[in-house]
């Protein structure tokens, strides 16, 4: 199974620039371990950034937005935020932020810098995510951040006045908050021409950019600096033949590549975390059968689910005699760069959210991936020296991908972002300019459902609830919950849901033998009702007897996830104190709770059918429940649930589900079904 059996058509990259750095004057670098400032220094100086310096400084001084191109790993992120600072852009208490559309990205570049400018992460260098925040008030110069963060403290500080500059990085992926902010930026820059943008992109569209920046301002407003590539050629290999399965064939490959023993360490593009795992374990299996004399195979994981400091490990260099497999999710692909890479295994899929305008339902959805990102999977391979990227598919395949992945605003659901817009003072969304504009349906999707939930009222405008919850660090039908919970008596035990379900995989169920004993201890949580009132449970119980690692080993669950929660549920316990929401508990009273989940989650409703599988209510579409939900195997007894969230793979499953009774939906969904479905709930 080792040979890798692959047509070999062609070679993405510059190709004949092999001379442009000599490999050997690469490898010491790259192999050289980092250990003191002074090194750490050196490395800076050797980015290819570095000699554009004084060009870049002179572009900001003169230009209110510049726009950067350059290729991954050149030192966009971790070095222009450090030239300024040390050209006194944050001088006089201003601040530089850097926006990552990730947070993973954001907390391993910030934690990288803090190290660089010789710093405790947190105090001179920090980071922002939601619910995360590593920075001081006072002392912090350079702050990374989510992008989502920035544009949500627009709504407080509306000139986002504490900064000096502020680069948008990774421009070129397009996520929603980047639009956003990039629209509300254009507008501070006229109110605030002090303040400095930089646009940073890894890709070629720049001019796009440009264009956008100059149009209604002076030619002056914007320029495009790029620096040069140093990209080494990369041959790509393509399968010959479809596969069924591209985690095992990802996993044959990488076992492929380190039998051959040519140096260098693989890359791995899996679509999620799931996969990861999987393709971690079947590795795992096969090294025992590693001959004696060939080198160990490292594996690491990099996704999203990782801690800070499991996710810096994938960035130390593999001791002498170890090859390093590193299977990632997307963010490998351009938010952060790992050295001596010098094979990619490219599965051509990705994780994505997506929105129906027409059911108004959105669900994290496996899709292939467009040639711009493939491009950008291979390149990772050539980095320091020639690579070779492995597709798992056909070239044919390649060929009928799609140029671009089309921007985030085009394919998700608007509620949210609109709330906040809204709250913003951007009432009309027409005239807000767009980098590109949302599709007409899903704002109308999103005002009417906004409508609905009370937060605009009829004549378009925020509600006094409607400016408190877009204040609100969650989605808008959970901020919903948490206010309803008033009217239900009963919200003790909303907040700790809300705070539940924003965290990922809180039950450790690892496979085989260990992982039957792990689901014996997870059914000690297990509520009839569902899973969101097991969540509370394991909650409630962690709070009660564990707050400690061995507690939640012996119980099935991760101490990290549940630590999260006790510290997100006090962030958001702060914001009901401030609305004035009691934090009441209805006693044991489950009926009144999920009545109250019913009001966040009215959109989200399905129905049980005889053949064990649901229907969503609004779409029909064939829904599969996960498995490790507490409603997997049993029936619920009304035949009707509503879920936290949906997700494609090869069926829609759904997560987190909670039994109802469908005449709870009138109360609450009745005008929206009976307007647009032209039938009311009952009646279906
Ligand atoms: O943003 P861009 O892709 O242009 O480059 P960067 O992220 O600033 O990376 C510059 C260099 O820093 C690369 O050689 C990375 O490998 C290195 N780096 C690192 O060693 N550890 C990190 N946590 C982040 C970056
Ligand atoms: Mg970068």
């Amino acid at each position: 199974m080792a040979s890798l059996q692959f047509w070999k058509p062609g070679t993405v990259g510059p190709g004949s620039n092999l001379d442009r750095a000599t490999e050997t004057e690469e490898n010491v670098v790259s192999s050289a371990p980092i250990s003191s400032a002074l090194s750490l220094q050196a490395a800076r100086e050797r980015l290819p950034i570095f000699k554009h310096r004084q060009k870049l400084l002179y572009a900001v001084e003169n230009h209110g937005v510049v726009i950067l191109v350059g290729q991954t790993g050149s030192g966009k992120t971790t070095q222009l935020p450090q030239f300024l600072y040390e050209a006194g852009w944050a001088a006089e208490g201003n601040r530089i932020a850097c926006t990552q559309p990730r947070r993973v990205a954001a907390t391993s570049v910030a934690s990288r810098v803090a190290a660089e400018v010789g710093t405790t992460l947190g105090d001179e260098v920090g980071y922002t995510i939601r619910f995360e925040d590593v920075s001081d008030k006072e002392r912090t110069r350079i702050l990374y951040m989510t992008d989502g963060m920035l544009f949500r403290e627009t709504l407080i500080d509306p000139l986002l006045s504490r900064y000096s500059v502020i680069m948008i990085d990774e421009a070129h992926e397009r996520s929603i908050y980047t639009d956003l902010l990039l629209g509300v930026l254009k507008k501070i820059r006229r109110k605030r021409p002090s303040l400095r943008l930089i646009v940073s992109s890894a890709t070629l569209d720049a001019a796009a950019f440009l264009e956008y920046f100059l149009s209604g301002n002076s030619p002056d407003e914007a320029t495009i600096v790029s620096l040069e590539g140093r990209a080494y050629p990369v041959e790509v290999a393509y399968l010959e033949e479809p596969v069924p399965d591209y985690v095992q064939k990802a996993a044959e490959v990488v076992w492929g590549i380190h039998l051959q023993q040519t140096p260098g360490d693989i890359l791995v593009f899996l679509s999620g975390r799931d996969e990861i795992d999987r393709c971690l374990e079947i590795l795992s299996e096969l090294l025992p059968t590693l001959p004696r004399n060939a080198k160990r195979l490292q594996l690491l994981a990099l996704h999203a689910g990782l801690t800070t400091d499991e996710q810096l490990r994938v960035f130390e260099h593999a001791e002498r005699g170890w090859r390093k497999v590193i299977v990632a999710t997307n963010i490998a692909e351009a938010s952060v760069t790992i050295e001596g890479i010098k094979f990619v295994v490219d599965s051509g899929f990705v994780k994505i959210r997506t929105y129906n305008p027409t059911t108004a339902m959105s669900s994290l959805v496996t899709t292939p991936v467009s040639q711009a990102s493939a491009t950008q999977r291979a390149g990772r391979a050539g980095r320091t020296a020639p690579g070779v990227c492995y597709r798992l598919y056909t070239e044919q395949a390649f060929e009928r991908l799609q140029p671009t992945t089309p921007p985030e605003i085009t394919r998700t659901d608007l509620t949210t972002p609109i709330l906040q817009l809204k709250s913003l003072g951007i009432d009309d969304l027409m005239k807000f300019e767009w980098v590109s504009s949302p599709p007409a349906e899903s704002v109308l999707r999103a005002l009417e459902g906004l409508v609905h939930a009370g937060m605009i009222g009829e004549d378009g405008r925020l509600t006094v609830i409607g400016e408190k919850v877009a204040e609100c660090p969650v989605e808008v039908n959970i901020a919903r919950m948490l206010f309803a919970s008033k009217d239900y008596k009963c919200g003790e035990e909303i907040l700790t849901i809300a705070a539940m379900t924003t965290i990922q995989d809180v039950f450790v169920i690892p496979e085989g033998a260990a992982g039957a004993l792990a689901e014996l201890e997870r059914r000690k949580f297990t509520a009839e009702e569902g899973d969101h009132l097991t969540l509370l449970n394991a909650y409630n119980a962690f709070v009660r007897y564990g707050r400690s690692s061995s507690w939640c080993k012996a119980h099935a669950l991760s101490f990290r996830a549940m630590s999260r929660a006790v510290s997100i549920r006090s962030q958001l316990k702060k914001y009901m104190q401030r609305f004035g929401l009691p934090l009441e508990s209805c006693e044991g009273d489950a009926k009144r709770l999920r009545r109250c989940l019913v009001t966040g989650y009215w959109r989200n409703v399905a129905r049980w059918t005889a053949d064990g599988t649901y229907r969503a209510v609004r779409g029909d579409t064939v829904l599969h429940v996960h498995p490790h939900s507490v409603l997997f195997t049993r029936k619920p007894r009304s035949g009707w649930v509503i879920f936290h969230e949906m997700e494609e793979t090869k069926k829609t499953q759904i997560r987190i589900l909670t039994e109802i009774e469908p005449d709870w939906l009138l109360e609450h969904g009745h005008k929206f079904y009976d307007k647009h479905s032209g039938a009311s709930v009952a009646a279906q």
